[in-house]
């Protein structure tokens, strides 16, 4: 295999352990993608495929995005790598700014990490160090929530709610968390955008909060809407709920915007679309339309200036001693604020949210099949259950084989289907996604 053909058919599939995947299996039937254009992705057989879920909800503006790769090619011309830590370059301070004129409230200062998991465990410990600043030590627990998924280092699989994600690592997960249960109640099946009922389960944080000692709480961490275990939509009321929750004890809010942020909700983040703001909040994947890897942390000020202010280091040391080799990096840099131009140049939040009632409603129309078992979704983001067979995840695994050979590609997670459009999509690009989503869902029901 020559350089030029690197990513169509390799040698051997032997030597690559890949993350979250049937290894064994998948080499015995390779799915591989060779090429991605707009909202189209071609396997190594030369199939055309549509995508269905925006790469992991990385890639909102579409593949293959021209000024995005003349940004990067640019940038690596000029600049290819400085360091991060007390040196830089412009481009990481304008691209501050622009996040910092999107985010809501006076979450103004940002923090740049290197992916969504790095982006969580950098936002405990700024909670960690803030209230250690604050003469508030004391401050160690972390609140997470059932069905939570915030990344796969060990900060971020302790505050998760995925059980098959933890099993194996119990015995070096962070002490001190306590999780609240999932907000996905029976009666929420099928039901369109927020439901009406299970605000009340915010109260889990008051009695892990008396159970514990409020004071005794760093921060509380939820994702505004659970992306990773099926689109499971806030209750009305309920973040509202958490947010006076937080305020009564000192606890600090962290809002996992990995998913929801950059326009998923049809706003630019789910915290202005449920009208809730926190104190910090974590972005990743849409930053960069997922080309290459970023995550950030955006703290209120307040955070900022008391562990700025606390630090008596001397000239030259850091006040919170925490970065990576890659927080910021010219390329990174370059493409995110490529994609903060095309945001603005194509209003393309405003996009996301004209187009959700049609994607919700052809969503919606696949109820009447069989084996779909519930239904839920929001903005430009939904989860479709498959009745379960025999074990969890093998129905949803071959419905997603069957939606692939059908020609819509997208994740499903255990039983549920995910399901998260591009934003440069039009109705005949949804009227696809769903037309081949009913051939694929109801051939896996005939096999
Ligand atoms: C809400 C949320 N947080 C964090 C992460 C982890 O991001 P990454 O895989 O970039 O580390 C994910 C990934 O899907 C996510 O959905």
């Amino acid at each position: 295999m020559s350089a030029s053909n690197r990513t169509n058919i390799p040698n051997s599939l032997n030597e690559h352990w890949m993350p979250f995947s049937d290894n064994k299996n998948f080499k015995k039937n390779p799915r591989l993608i060779i090429d991605a254009k707009g909202v189209y992705l071609t396997n190594h057989e030369g199939k055309k495929m549509i995508d269905g879920s925006s790469g992991l909800f990385c890639n909102p503006l579409g593949h293959g995005r021209r000024e995005i790769t003349e940004a990067v090619t640019k940038q690596l011309d000029k600049l290819d790598y400085c360091q991060p830590f007390n040196q830089g370059f412009g481009g990481s301070f304008e691209l501050a700014t622009r996040i910092a004129k999107k985010t809501p409230g006076d979450l103004n200062k940002i923090f740049y990490t290197i992916c969504g998991s790095t982006a969580v465990e950098t936002a405990i410990k700024i909670s960690i160090a803030y209230h250690r600043a604050k003469g508030q030590g004391h401050r160690f627990r972390f609140v997470g929530r059932e069905r939570g998924y915030h990344g796969m280092n060990i900060g971020a699989t302790t505050v998760g709610g995925m059980i098959n994600n933890v099993k194996t690592f119990a015995s070096v997960l962070m002490p001190g968390v306590q999780h609240m249960r999932h907000t996905h109640l029976p009666e929420h099946k099928f039901v369109k955008g927020q439901p009406e009922t299970g605000a009340d389960m915010a109260e889990d944080l008051e009695r892990i909060a008396m159970n514990f000692g409020g004071e005794n709480i760093a921060a509380c961490i939820v994702e505004p809407i659970a992306g990773s275990t099926g689109t499971l939509i806030p209750p009305k009321g309920y973040l509202k709920r958490l947010r006076e929750i937080c305020d009564k004890h000192g606890i600090l809010l962290i809002f996992d915007e990995v998913i929801t942020g950059w326009g998923r909700t049809g706003s630019a983040f789910g915290a202005q679309e449920f009208g809730v703001t926190p104190d910090l909040m974590t972005m990743a994947k849409a930053t960069t339309n997922g080309v290459i890897p970023m995550g950030v942390v955006a703290c209120k000020d307040e955070i900022y200036d008391a562990i700025t202010d606390a630090s008596s280091a001397p000239e030259g040391a850091p006040e919170l001693f925490h970065g990576y080799t890659y927080s910021g990096i010219p390329a990174a840099v370059a493409a995110a604020l490529a994609v903060q131009d095309i945001f603005d140049k194509e209003d393309i939040f405003k996009r996301a949210k004209e187009m959700s009632p049609y994607f919700q409603d052809g969503l919606h129309s696949l109820k009447d099949i069989d084996i779909v078992t519930s239904i839920r979704g929001y903005g430009m983001m939904g989860g479709i259950d498959i009745k379960m067979k025999d074990k969890p995840g093998k129905a949803g695994f071959q419905t997603f084989k069957h939606c692939y050979d059908a020609g819509v590609n997208f994740k499903s997670t255990g039983d549920t289907l995910i399901i998260a459009p591009q934003f440069i999509c039009e109705k005949k690009h949804i009227d696809e996604i769903i037309e081949k989503l009913r051939t694929g869902i109801t051939n896996y029901a005939k096999s």
